[in-house]
């Protein structure tokens, strides 16, 4: 059965570019993007490495890990993680899961077989320090994902984990954010939202972002 949202992540032990992963026990307190692409030395796949590796730093401020899989072995991801370093102007300092023996891809199900028989589709899973599964998208082949949103949900998820609140369509750090539905007290609402709030309709009251 696939993966669903709040499901625990599936443990593993498999071989990557920097060797064997225990995959809990390497996320270890951090949140976790787990992406998958169809195979090395392929140009889109090379573009979104290279993207991922120049967010290094915006991963780190949210403190999440990215780990990267394809069902090539760690001598090709290595000699790879060359051309992408020097083509994206990039350094990759994440992992790249060899998973040559589709162990993780079958964890996760990654391989769609409808559209490719052997070769993983761009799935990709943000798993939360509970090692709970909190995002799932999945691209075809042809389409590179965009790792500005995956941080844009990254921001989404562990603002609402905190605060009351749902974060609107197109929402972005800074914008006005939504209270929930199930807080009804008045009294509540303007204790935990200080900044005040507009309730354009009983059910839509915008405030905010309460942490800003
Ligand atoms: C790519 O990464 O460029 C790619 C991989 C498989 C099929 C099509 C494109």
């Amino acid at each position: 059965m696939s993966l669903r949202l709040g499901d625990i992540a599936p443990d593993f032990d498999q071989d990557s570019s920097i060797g064997r992963i225990k995959f809990h026990e390497w996320l270890g307190n951090s949140w976790g993007v787990l992406f998958s692409h169809p195979a090395d030395f392929t140009p889109v796949c090379t573009t979104e490495l290279g993207l991922t590796a120049k967010l290094k730093d915006e991963f780190e401020k949210r403190n999440v890990k990215t780990i990267a899989l394809s069902v090539d072995n760690a001598e090709s991801h290595n000699e790879w993680i060359k051309d992408i370093n020097e083509t994206q102007a990039a350094n990759v300092g994440f992992p790249i899961l060899a998973d040559g023996d589709r162990k993780v891809s079958t964890l996760y199900d990654m391989i769609h077989p409808n559209a490719n028989e052997t070769l993983t589709v761009r799935s990709l899973f943000v798993i939360d320090p509970n090692k709970k599964v909190r995002l799932i998208i999945t691209y075809p082949a042809s389409t590179g994902r965009n790792f500005d949103e995956v941080l844009r949900v990254i921001d989404s998820l562990q603002l609402t984990d905190h605060y009351q609140v749902a974060t609107p369509g197109n929402w972005k750090q800074g914008d006005d954010v939504v209270i929930v539905p199930s807080l009804k007290d008045e009294e509540v609402i303007k204790q935990k939202f200080p900044k005040g709030y507009k309730a354009l309709r009983p059910y839509l009251r915008m405030t905010p972002q309460p942490n800003k």
